[in-house]
């Protein structure tokens, strides 16, 4: 199969997470990036524009504000039509604000994903897609570790449906039209610059200050916590790297995680030592939405990308915890 052509790539979601990190490596690749967020107030809008304003300054780098549910406006913006690949990371996420907030998942995972499709699907460059799923799509399924192959009907939050959801829209796009997609299944992301909103944020604000830290299902889960590092390249390289031509329909789906799933007891251990103060720990029950364990299996990807991960969560949440202290001094105390 042809090259990719990432000359130009559509990022949207560039002012979250991790597409922040995504637009940064393809910048440093030589692309040009077209970027676009609505920079949602679901956490700091403060946080989103710091992460565009190191971006910022690129010549090869557009940042554009837009709702990526309203498809006129998304696709009148300048340049969206040269894009040979899209990255696609813009979503409402969060398995607990789903429980509140469900029309925002509507809008931007479904209406916002069937955007972008149609923005693909009429676009002349024919743009290969790459999309973030979730690990949250295997919901109730105890099966370790979580396989491609593994049944995924069982969602247990709004989130995980709307995610399922997205995968099975890019399916019937890529059998209608043989649209060329590649689905990630991100395995709990974590680093610097990353969600505050995330029990790895939250524990290291509450361990730092002194505040209490909530222990869901009494410290008895697991998480595969994987490295923004690690999850960057195997982005870029599903992004960049034509697809395996071993399916008729051009849509695979992969997990992206650690393959190392870790006790949440043994996680707030880490960040204890890392922030250098034991956590004030208040013990709850199992949360609604919430899954026991996840762990990736990642063969699919390793043996199609290469993808390996290397950074385990003894090194990479000291990387964080050294972030965060510095971010929050220059949020002035309030990050
Ligand atoms: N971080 C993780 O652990 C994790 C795990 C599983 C899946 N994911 C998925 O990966 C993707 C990126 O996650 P992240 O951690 O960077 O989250 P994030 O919230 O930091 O980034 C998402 C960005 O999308 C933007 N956005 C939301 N709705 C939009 C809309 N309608 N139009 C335009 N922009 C919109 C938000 O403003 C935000 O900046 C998401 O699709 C998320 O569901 C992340």
């Amino acid at each position: 199969m042809a090259d990719v052509d990432s000359s130009t790539v559509l990022v949207t979601g560039v002012a979250g997470f991790i597409g922040s990190y995504v637009a940064r490596a393809l910048l440093d690749r030589g692309s040009r990036v077209i970027g676009v967020d609505n920079l949602n107030d679901y956490y700091p809008v403060s946080l989103k524009r710091a992460r565009l304003q190191r971006l910022s300054g690129e010549k090869n780098f557009a940042f554009h504000e837009c709702d990526i549910a309203d498809y006129d406006a998304l696709r009148a913006l300048p340049g969206v039509g040269d894009a040979g690949c899209i990255i696609h990371l813009a979503a409402q996420a969060g398995v607990r604000y789903s429980l509140e907030n469900p029309f925002a998942y509507a809008r931007s995972n479904l209406l916002g994903h069937l955007s972008i499709l149609e923005l693909a699907r009429h676009s002349k460059k024919r743009p290969h897609l790459v999309y973030a799923s979730s690990s949250s799509v295997y919901g109730a399924n105890t099966k370790t570790p979580f396989a491609e192959t593994d049944p995924v009907n069982d969602p247990v939050s709004l989130y995980a449906a709307t995610k399922r959801s997205d995968e099975l829209l890019s399916e019937s796009y890529a059998r209608l039209y043989e649209l060329k997609q590649v689905g990630l299944r991100f395995f709990t992301v974590y680093g610097a610059w990353g969600r505050p909103d995330m029990a790895y944020w939250s524990f290291t604000e509450n361990i730092i200050s002194g505040a209490p830290i909530r222990v869901f299902n009494n410290g008895d889960l697991k998480r595969d916590f994987t490295y923004i590092d690690d999850i960057v390249s195997g982005v870029i390289a599903t992004a960049t790297q034509p697809m395996k031509p071993d399916r008729p329909v051009p849509h695979r789906i992969y997990n992206i995680g650690n393959n190392q799933p870790v006790a949440l007891m043994r996680f707030i251990e880490i960040i204890e030592q890392a922030v250098g103060r034991e956590a004030v720990k208040k013990f709850e029950p199992m949360q609604a939405g919430d899954v026991y364990a996840t762990y990736a299996d990642i063969d699919a990807i390793s043996a199609d990308y290469g993808f390996a991960p290397t950074t385990p969560l003894e090194a990479g949440i000291p990387k964080f915890v050294e972030w965060y202290k510095e971010y929050r001094k220059s949020a002035g105390g309030a990050a």
